[in-house]
């Protein structure tokens, strides 16, 4: 299956990408769809029984039903809160190995029906300081679904997110509007009409605030 494989970026770290992406994993498995999925660097984990547990990862697995190891879900683990490029020196850990990166997500493609890999951040994040998810994204052949957090500022980030994605030539599926707050700001209540005047991409839908996901976005999805 090489058209389903999406890189679920954002605005910035704390948009809603783990939220949507477990959302989508559970829908799309309703629908009948092996879904596998992928955090390929999670930093920001927290030590438990001398190990790394990576929290995003292991709910996208749970999301996901997933029975696949850990390791292979998120091969690489940092506990500062950085960029994974800048979290593996402050760390001492060995910094992430393309190649190992694609070992883990070719195996998981091959036992799935569609592919979740979520960012860190957003799309200009370095993973080493030779790659971005942008890279990530055009070496995993992944299509773009950018997650805008609703509030003042997502036009601005959301334009130069899917500016940067289209001058990479990352194939862009749309992006998600996130009601990360209860949309009660003047900003919140317009940025959808705004940025559909503003972006080519198409909106694929809401995520409302503590909202389910709505089905017409996962037909948007499929489509
Ligand atoms: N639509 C929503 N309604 C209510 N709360 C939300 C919504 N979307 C996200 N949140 C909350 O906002 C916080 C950040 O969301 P989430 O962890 O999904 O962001 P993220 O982009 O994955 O962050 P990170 O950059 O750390 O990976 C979480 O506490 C989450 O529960
Ligand atoms: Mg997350």
């Amino acid at each position: 299956m090489s058209g389903r494989r999406w890189l679920i970026s954002g605005t910035g770290t704390g948009v809603g990408k783990t939220t949507l992406g477990c959302a989508l994993a559970a829908a799309l498995r309703t629908r009948g769809l092996r879904v596998g999925v992928m955090k390929p660097a999670e930093t920001g984990c927290s030590e438990e029984g001398g190990g790394l547990v990576a929290a995003d990862a292991m709910m996208l697995r749970a999301a996901a039903a997933s029975s696949l190891a850990p390791e292979l879900i998120c091969p690489y683990r940092y506990r500062s809160p950085l960029a994974p490029a800048a979290a593996a020196e402050r760390d001492g850990l060995p910094a992430v190995n393309f190649g190992r990166l694609a070992d883990s997500f070719e195996q998981i493609a091959a036992q799935s029906d569609c592919v979740l890999v979520e960012g860190a951040g957003g799309l200009a994040v370095p993973i080493t300081w030779e790659s971005n998810y942008a890279d990530l994204a055009l070496a995993f052949r992944l299509e773009l679904i950018l997650v805008v957090a609703n509030r003042l500022g997502a036009i601005n980030a959301a334009v130069l997110s899917l500016d940067y994605a289209a001058s990479r030539a990352v194939a862009t599926r749309g992006y998600v509007i996130n009601d990360i707050e209860p949309p009660r700001s003047e900003a919140s209540l317009t940025n959808s009409a705004s940025l559909a005047r503003l972006c080519r991409a198409p909106c694929l839908g809401t995520l409302g605030f503590d909202a389910p996901l709505p089905p017409a976005l996962v037909d948007a999805l499929l489509l």
